[in-house]
């Protein structure tokens, strides 16, 4: 049986691989006034994201009989919570109003799908938000720091400071429940099935946004 850490170090590597030239939310080569735009489109479904991951992890939480996981996601359901605040604080403060945007259909079927995905096994759940998703998430928050430092430095701060530290740990969690759980060749295939399910999802999400976001809605 292959170690539970080189799983975990392929699943990782498989993930990383789907995901190279996907995340279509933000053009590197956009000239700097078209990236503040992308910029703001994403910080203003970011402030959706980060409260419907609270409402995730709230629903997650008694579906998780493993102490050794469930004990680690009411820090997630905190630092969510915490970065639904600082991102809905900032674009206050850049004179926007983020309380009157309207949820987009895509990101609202993503939550909705992912919420009723609680009675699923943990190794299958954890696989998917945690390991799949915010692993992508914290290269997707690099993405954005990097492409943010000179047209918005703030608010690129803010993302490297107050939000990236977290999203690593919310990562490592899921390759912790990986390391526990995928300890048969059958769980070790349904974990690799749950982050393909997760990442199609997601990718599809990415698409509808990034066309919303040049159509200027
Ligand atoms: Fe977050
Ligand atoms: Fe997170």
């Amino acid at each position: 049986m292959t170690d539970p850490r080189a799983f975990v170090r392929e699943l990782a590597a498989e993930n990383a691989s789907f995901w190279v030239g996907r995340d279509v939310r933000l053009a590197a080569d956009a000239p700097p006034e078209q990236r503040l735009a992308q910029i703001r489109y994403r910080m203003r479904q970011g402030v959706y994201n980060e409260l419907r991951s609270v409402e995730l992890i709230a629903a997650w939480i008694p579906h998780v009989p493993e102490r050794e996981i469930r004990e680690l996601l009411p820090g997630q359901l905190d630092d969510e919570h915490r970065h639904y605040h600082a991102l809905r604080r900032r674009l206050i403060d850049l004179g926007e109003a983020p309380d009157a945007y309207r949820p987009l259909a895509e990101w609202e079927a993503l939550f909705d799908w992912l919420v009723a995905c609680r009675t699923r096994p943990t190794l299958e759940k954890l696989a998917m938000f945690q390991f799949a998703g915010e692993t992508q998430s914290c290269d997707g928050f690099e993405t954005l720091i990097a492409l943010a430092r000179d047209v918005d430095p703030e608010t690129s701060e803010l993302y490297a400071k107050q939000i990236l530290p977290d999203e690593y740990r919310h990562a490592a969690i899921g390759r912790r429940a990986l390391l526990l759980l995928a300890d048969t060749p059958e769980r070790k295939q349904r974990a690799r099935e749950a982050c393909r399910e997760m990442n199609e999802r997601v990718f599809t999400a990415y698409r509808v946004h990034r066309a919303r976001a040049d159509r200027g809605e």
